[in-house]
């Protein structure tokens, strides 16, 4: 098979699908492969070491484009590369499915196989191909990074010459991928972690990371396939008075709740907001699927009554050479899964492949 591999055109996208090592890996399994020049510059993998893995480099993403049968991307191709595919060819990458109906019809249109990374299902199985899970954990830590670097307190206690300094306090809403992974950086940084979650399955998890649970009142928020369902009225009430009771106390505070297919839960108001410490810091990742912190805005820094709120997006393209390791063997393995002798195969009823596809030819 003939794979491409093009340069990331989205803004600020510092990823590249495919690092060196899982190029050599494909090389050695009989394909062709062929990158772009400088994909894979702003992650930290020069050109160089594509070559030595076996990579044609190109220059031309014309050329690469139109004499690919398979391109993996992370983000969705501008939609003039669309028209750019050869007849047949599948394209595997991040695309917003949520809003890629226009997308979706000029594949449809140019016979090209669509499959979205965002839709590998949430199984034992696919756990090694599930970049959302991968990308996730990398913006959990790096959310406290961004914390810790905007708090005006320290992390860890020190006990100096100048007096000791009692360690910042850290909290947690959300304890599913990028909850935990902000658990443990923020432990690791020496910081006094609590967390909450609807989900009280996890309650055991948060505490084998050595943070505490906060209790809410009549909180059972397990819906199916491990994610959390939206809770009632009154029950929504009872986690804002058990939120609104911890915050003040807080010098930094990482939100992570997410529902799939919902606007991202409301958890720290204004009012909320209002009872904290100067000094102290919210990072809102949930702030692209509408917040859960009132005054968070996306790709923005809000300050209010002294406290700092970021609203950080595309947070794993900041830790640009792990963040396309993990994505680049998250594919790896999607294609040890798809690839049989040689070929991709997407069958309609693969329970990998099948939920990802967003369009594929029709049959003759
Ligand atoms: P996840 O589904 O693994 O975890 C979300 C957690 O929120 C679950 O444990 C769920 O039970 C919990 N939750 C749901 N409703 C809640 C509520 N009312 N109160 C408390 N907890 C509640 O999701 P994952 O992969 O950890 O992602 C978390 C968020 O981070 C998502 O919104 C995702 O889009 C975002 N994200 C943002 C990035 C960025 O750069 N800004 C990068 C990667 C992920």
């Amino acid at each position: 098979m003939i794979i491409g591999v093009p340069r990331e055109t989205a803004p600020h996208e510092r990823r590249v699908a495919l690092i060196p090592q899982t190029v050599k890996r494909l090389v050695g399994q009989g394909h062709r492969l062929r990158v772009e020049a400088g994909a894979g510059e702003r992650a930290f993998y020069p050109d160089a070491e594509y070559a030595a893995a076996g990579a044609e480099i190109l220059s031309d993403r014309e050329t690469l484009l139109s004499g690919s049968e398979l391109i993996l991307a992370v983000q969705r191709l501008p939609l003039a590369d669309i028209g750019r595919l050869p007849q047949g060819a599948v394209l595997i990458g991040l695309m917003q499915p949520a809003g890629a109906a226009e997308y979706v019809a000029a594949a449809k249109i140019r016979g090209v196989t669509l499959l979205a990374m965002e839709l590998v299902p949430r199984t034992t199985k696919a756990q090694a191909m599930d970049v959302l899970s991968s990308q996730a954990t990398i913006a959990g830590y790096q959310a406290v990074l961004l914390a810790a670097s905007h708090c005006g307190r320290l992390l860890p206690m020190l006990t100096t010459a100048a007096g000791t300094i009692p360690p910042a306090k850290a909290f947690v809403l959300g304890a599913g991928v990028a909850g935990l992974q902000a658990i443990a950086t923020a432990r690791r940084l020496g910081a006094v972690v609590s967390a909450f979650d609807v989900r009280p399955v996890v309650k055991e998890q948060v505490q084998s990371l050595g943070a505490s649970f906060v209790e809410a009142e009549a909180v059972g928020g397990e819906g199916s396939g491990g994610y959390a369902k939206e809770l009632a009225d009154e029950q929504q009430k009872k986690v804002l008075e058990a939120i609104g009771k911890h915050l003040p106390g807080m010098d930094l505070v990482i939100t992570t709740a997410q529902i799939p297919g919902k606007p991202a839960p409301r958890l720290v108001t204004a009012e909320m907001v209002a009872s904290m410490k100067p000094g102290s810091t919210i990072v809102d990742l949930a702030v692209e699927s509408g917040g859960n912190c009132a005054l968070s805005r996306a790709g923005e820094t809000v300050v209010a009554h002294g406290v700092t709120i970021l609203g950080p997006v595309n947070l794993p393209s900041q830790i640009p050479q792990h963040a396309s390791l993990m994505y680049s063997r998250n594919l790896q393995n999607l294609l040890d899964h798809l690839v049989r002798e040689g070929r991709l195969t997407v069958a309609p009823d693969d329970p990998i492949a099948g939920p990802m596809t967003l369009t594929r030819p029709e049959a003759p």
